[in-house]
């Protein structure tokens, strides 16, 4: 395998035609992409190419087992337009622990840090400045052998891509304490981001929304009875001036805005229970007045105020809180990824 990353510039950029104050999620991507194959035990020449459609035989094992994962990450830009990333090795480590249970190979270190940043650094104008303005960034494995064998492939294509983000304001977020489905079990692939976790979510969730919650909390599949994580956040309760939030384990996925939170919360003197949490304790404390917040974390919005949760059919509504963590905790991080704060951590990384 070389490591160099072979370089083919888009003959023109796409930028123009697009509208940075109307993006919707996800929608729109920057101009180039990084690509690399696994092939003959080994990972092939890098490349990074202008941003196009793939060809992948219909075979390709992806399609039929979905042998996949991938991440979610962000580059963000300060006022003196230096580009940042927030974290990104924790990204690589977890792309890999993933990769491990899907049974794929993983990708090298050195190779992914280099290419993220080459690839960044050649879009970084489509990262805007500004709170909330960012460059969403996703990196992920496709199992690419054309052959319908139920078996691992022996070929893989590791792709980034990137996508313009606006902040935007989710609403009033009200969510669904899981009694039924599952989103995860022992043994499974709850802390793994493999592709099927999420599809697997789109039908409850789905049936959720039809009932006016806009997201689920899942629950543990055996009992129903311990609060684990939403859809695609960790999630963090505060009871009175505690904060309370459910152990990563192998059915939780270990969010790095959860681990970031977790941190800034103990050295900013507040006590944090990561520990088993019951639903019961989280009823109890919303009809005795001592639940002052409910928020979920991650990569997205960094935090999502949960104004209201659902538990077998009797809704519990969050009162307004004048001085809420999820605020302080906002700020904070948004100060590190944008270079606003100092980042006494160390996580803040420029391209
Ligand atoms: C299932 C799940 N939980 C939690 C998170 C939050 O993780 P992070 O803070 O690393 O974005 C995500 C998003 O990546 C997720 O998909």
């Amino acid at each position: 395998m070389t490591n160099s990353i072979e370089i083919t510039k888009a003959k023109t950029s796409k930028i123009q035609d697009v509208d940075f104050e109307n993006l919707s999620f996800g929608k729109v991507f920057t101009d180039h992409m990084f690509t690399c194959d696994f092939k003959n035990g080994e990972w092939q020449k890098p490349e990074i190419t202008p941003y196009a459609p793939l060809t992948l035989d219909p075979s390709a094992r992806v399609f039929h087992y979905g042998q996949a994962v991938f991440e979610g990450m962000k580059a963000y830009k300060d006022d003196a337009g230096k580009v940042w990333l927030f974290r990104p090795e924790d990204n690589l480590a977890r792309i890999n622990k993933s990769a491990e249970r899907l049974a794929m190979p993983a990708f090298p270190h050195d190779l992914f840090m280099d290419g993220l940043k080459k690839l960044i650094n050649l879009d970084q104008d489509w990262v805007k400045p500004g709170f909330g303005n960012s460059l969403y960034i996703r990196p992920f494995v496709i199992a690419t052998e054309p052959e319908i064998a139920a078996s691992p492939s022996s070929e893989y294509k590791f792709l980034i891509i990137c996508s313009p983000a606006q902040s935007y304001y989710s609403g009033d977020v009200r969510v669904l304490v899981a009694e039924q489905f599952s989103r995860s079990a022992n043994g499974g692939v709850g802390f793994a981001k493999a592709a099927g976790n999420y599809a697997a979510q789109f039908y409850p969730t789905s049936l959720a929304n039809k009932e006016g919650f806009q997201q689920i909390i899942w629950t543990d599949a055996n009992t129903h009875e311990f609060l684990e994580e939403a859809g695609t956040m960790n999630v963090f309760f505060r009871i009175n001036d505690t904060l309370y939030t459910a152990p990563t384990s192998e059915r939780i996925l270990d969010g790095i805005t959860r681990k970031s939170i977790i941190q800034i919360a103990q050295d900013a003197g507040i006590t944090v229970e990561i520990r088993p949490i019951k639903v019961s304790e989280i009823v109890e404390a919303s009809k005795n007045g001592s639940l002052k917040e409910i928020f979920g974390s991650g990569t997205a919005a960094v935090v999502s105020p949960i104004s209201a949760f659902s538990h077998k059919g009797e809704l519990f509504e969050i009162p307004k809180q004048d001085d809420k963590y999820s605020d302080k905790f906002k700020k904070l991080l948004n100060g590190i990824q944008y270079n606003t704060l100092e980042d006494p951590y160390g996580w803040r990384q420029s391209i």
